[in-house]
């Protein structure tokens, strides 16, 4: 499966390309097309070291949304729409993952406090924007240390939500593939509204317990 990683040059994206191109083909995107091909680069090099001989590539963000089979929102919650909204026709009938937080500080405030877009949640305002494409919110709890640290299994499950069933089982097992995560699906798109600010929880538990990457399991299923 080819993955695209929109903004894919900044931590989670980074975090994410290493964990997926063991088994896909990961199309990093940037607004530049050079930025994009310094973190191919990057994450070729890391995996390489651990005997993985990875297919990664850097394009911008429009030509890797035209490549990706599954294509990853990994952008600042507040420039989500205006990147997006110039690709509606490319991501058509795609399975396009929202992994957005809604945070304040977006407008210069904590990142401990939520900031909720007027649809209700970032998955919610992706999928309004893009209309025919198939929204899957996912991954928003797994910290960007977390992933980068491929020695260690990652310890956190993966709430998933989405209103195409389809879409959604093909998210939980790119999840999965994660050595250490389990999906757990969690109903319609609108649970993304609880499942987005679990995070600031998580970031307040950084901050407190001096945590890298604090994440979650959920119990009894
Ligand atoms: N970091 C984490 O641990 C973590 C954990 C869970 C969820 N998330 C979520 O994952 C997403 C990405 O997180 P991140 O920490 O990787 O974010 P980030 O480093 O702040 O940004 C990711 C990329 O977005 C692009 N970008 C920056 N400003 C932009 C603008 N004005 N317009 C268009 N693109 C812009 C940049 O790529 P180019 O300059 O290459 O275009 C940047 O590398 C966020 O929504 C965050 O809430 C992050």
């Amino acid at each position: 499966m080819k993955v695209a990683i929109l903004g894919g040059t900044g931590d989670q994206g980074f975090g994410l390309s290493l964990r997926f191109a063991k088994n896909h083909e990961v199309i990093i995107g940037s607004r530049k097309k050079e930025k994009a091909e310094d973190a191919a680069e990057k994450v070729r090099n890391i995996l390489k070291e651990k005997g993985i001989d990875a297919n990664v590539i850097g394009l911008e963000n429009k030509d890797a949304a035209k490549e990706g089979d599954v294509v990853i929102l990994s952008l600042p919650y507040e420039y989500t729409i205006s990147t997006i909204k110039e690709l509606k026709d490319v991501l058509d009938g795609k399975i396009v993952v929202s992994i957005g937080v809604p945070l304040a500080t977006a407008i210069g405030d904590k990142a401990t406090r939520p900031l909720l877009p007027p649809q209700g949640s970032v998955a919610e305002m992706v999928q309004e924007k893009l209309k025919n494409s198939k929204v899957v919110s996912a991954f928003q709890n797994i910290s960007s240390k977390a992933l980068e640290d491929l020695d260690n299994p990652v310890e956190c499950d993966v709430l998933v939500c989405g209103d195409d069933e389809e879409a959604k089982k093909v998210v939980m097992e790119l999840a999965e593939e994660i050595e250490g995560v389990r999906a757990i699906d969690c109903g319609e798109l609108e649970m993304s509204r609880i499942i987005e600010v679990i995070t600031p929880l998580l970031i307040k538990l950084n901050i407190k317990h001096k945590l890298k990457g604090a994440g979650i399991r959920i119990t009894g299923i």
